[in-house]
């Protein structure tokens, strides 16, 4: 069967990428390979045990952002994906990159609320009594590409940062899947 190919990007424990390996790969999709910027994202480890391609490009080795984002695209494209998914892919890319693939970015809040890092931080000690997830096409703008699907959520009166944490990251193992399974279906 020729299933669509996904790229994953992640940087960090890679919660959302082994979700998306176990719900998606070989079945909705085949996730050809994964790539992060940190040697050290326990992320790493969880697509291996899933027998899944693991690139490392430290961009600490790179002499400047469009280097990086140079060698980050051409692996990109090595693997002629259908569609990119930032998956905690805690990096700025320039236009070089994000005018050159398709992809999509899950981010913790409710966009255009608290974009940038420290997201979940930032909508937990917020006013807002909702926090929630997007999923949004990834652009030049720094999370402001547009919005694909969102999943809301309230904040219960003994919430705590770990609590508050936990259920985005539900709402996002829930969301994320579901929304690659679509656009791969509508393209
Ligand atoms: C996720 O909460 C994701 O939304 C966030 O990083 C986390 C990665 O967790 N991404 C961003 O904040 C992007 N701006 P994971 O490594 O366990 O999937």
């Amino acid at each position: 069967m020729n299933l669509p190919k996904i790229v994953i990007l992640f940087s960090g424990a890679g919660t959302n990428l082994l979700n998306i390996i176990e719900k998606l790969h070989l079945k909705e999709c085949e996730v050809v390979g994964t790539i992060t910027n940190r040697p050290e994202a326990l992320g790493i480890k969880k697509a291996v045990s899933q027998g899944v391609e693991v690139e490392v490009l430290d961009h600490t080795l790179y002499e400047s952002r469009e280097a990086f984002d140079v060698k980050l695209l051409k692996t990109i494209n090595s693997y002629k994906p259908d569609l990119v998914v930032l998956a905690g892919f805690m990096r700025i890319l320039t236009p070089l990159v994000t005018d050159n693939i398709r992809a999509i970015n899950v981010h913790p809040s409710l966009l255009p609320l608290f974009k940038g890092g420290n997201a979940i931080v930032k909508s937990y000690e917020s006013e807002v009594q909702e926090g929630g997830i997007s999923v949004h096409w990834v652009s030049s703008e720094l999370d402001g590409g547009e919005v694909i699907a969102q999943k809301s959520l309230k904040k219960s009166p003994d919430e705590t940062l770990e609590s508050f944490t936990q259920k985005i990251r539900t709402l996002e193992h829930e969301l994320l899947p579901v929304t690659i399974v679509e656009i791969l279906k509508e393209s």
